[in-house]
């Protein structure tokens, strides 16, 4: 009886024995899980020149937020905004020798090393948004993306910019003559300061966060933008006269540095590249919002709008036709090409 009891006693405790070394084991294997998540194996940098509220940010955010999900926190991307990395001619840089991982930017910047991206921001090109998204969404934005490797990136997607207008401190621009002798900044760009020169008006070259002080310096009579960025950079304070006149669409891409993309594999650059494009069109999906507010807070701040008459404009249309000739001579069938898919 008494045999039979301390055999009984023995095997509770190797019961219990293996119960303990199994709890530790699942514990271990617990711990070591977590320990895997919470360390991601690649940290990414992303730059951003807008304001954290700004469509463009909020969709670099959900992009950030996607693929540490997919990734089930291997992959992380820590979205720099305000500009903190520097002018996107800086961080396109910075990204081509290894300092950025991802970034969005406006295709000007990207234009300045592919010259055949310039074809895409051309004044007056699209009839609307409609129009600028058929071309993005379709052959030729796949295509154009491509392209971005000739400056070694990955275009990754397309975000959108609105439409850009003119804006003036000291008079408002009603007429193709009231454009004559102004400074007017423009981005880092040849193609927009060709423009600017056909218009009768003097280009100032210089990057985003220098325009405020610039306006407010009197360093440049206006500048052109989307109502969001006038909104997002305060520049109503400086510049009461907005003439809305929708001369140019430059959309924004979003890009990844090629040595980046190498290191990984290509089921992680499959999840990154749908990450962003479902980012792309949460961006896109912000944007009409965001630039509705932005005029409305403009108007409320004293902002006069101004809209150029539809005769004027053909005026305008017409003082550019020099820089069409010049982009026709080497890429007149990809303007074809956009052009037929309008639908007028
Ligand atoms: C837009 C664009 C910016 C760009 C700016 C500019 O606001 O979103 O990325 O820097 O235009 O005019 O420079």
């Amino acid at each position: 009886m008494e045999r039979q009891s301390e055999k009984q006693k023995k095997r509770t405790i190797a019961v219990l024995l293996c119960c303990i070394v199994m709890a530790a084991a699942g514990m271990t294997l617990y711990l070591f899980e977590r320990q895997k998540e919470s360390v991601p194996e690649y940290v990414f940098t992303y730059a951003e020149n807008q304001t954290a509220d700004y469509p463009t940010t909020l969709g670099a955010l959900k992009f950030a937020e996607l693929v540490e999900e997919r990734s089930q926190g291997r992959i992380r991307i820590l979205v720099q905004a305000e500009g903190v990395l520097g002018s996107e001619g800086d961080v396109i840089k910075q990204m081509r020798y290894g300092g950025i991982d991802f970034a969005r930017v406006s295709l000007s910047q990207i234009s300045e090393y592919v010259p055949e991206m310039n074809v895409l921001q051309l004044p007056y090109l699209y009839e609307d948004s409609g129009h600028m998204w058929r071309v993005l969404d379709g052959e030729i934005g796949e295509r154009f993306l491509g392209y971005a490797g000739e400056c070694d990136l990955v275009g990754l997607s397309w975000y959108d910019a609105g439409a850009r207008n003119f804006y003036c401190s000291n008079r408002p621009v009603r007429t193709l003559q009231d454009m004559r002798g102004l400074r007017i900044r423009v981005q880092e760009s040849e193609v927009m300061s060709e423009v600017i020169a056909a218009l009768g008006a003097v280009p100032i070259q210089m990057p985003y966060d220098q325009v405020y002080e610039a306006l407010e310096r009197r360093h440049a009579d206006g500048a052109e933008n989307n109502w969001s960025s006038f909104e997002a950079m305060q520049h109503y304070e400086v510049a009461r006269y907005f003439t809305v006149d929708e001369h140019a669409r430059i959309p924004e891409m979003q890009i990844c540095a090629e040595h980046t993309w190498e290191q990984l594999s290509e089921q992680d650059r499959q999840m990154i590249l749908d990450c962003a494009r479902e980012s792309a069109l949460y961006e896109r999906e912000l944007w009409s919002e965001h630039e509705k507010q932005a005029r409305e807070k403009a108007l409320h701040n004293q902002v006069q709008e101004i809209w150029l008459s539809p005769q004027e404009k053909e005026k305008f249309k017409a003082a550019i036709e020099p820089v069409y000739e010049k982009y026709r001579e080497e890429y007149g069938d990809v303007i074809e090409e956009i052009l037929s898919l309008s639908k007028s």
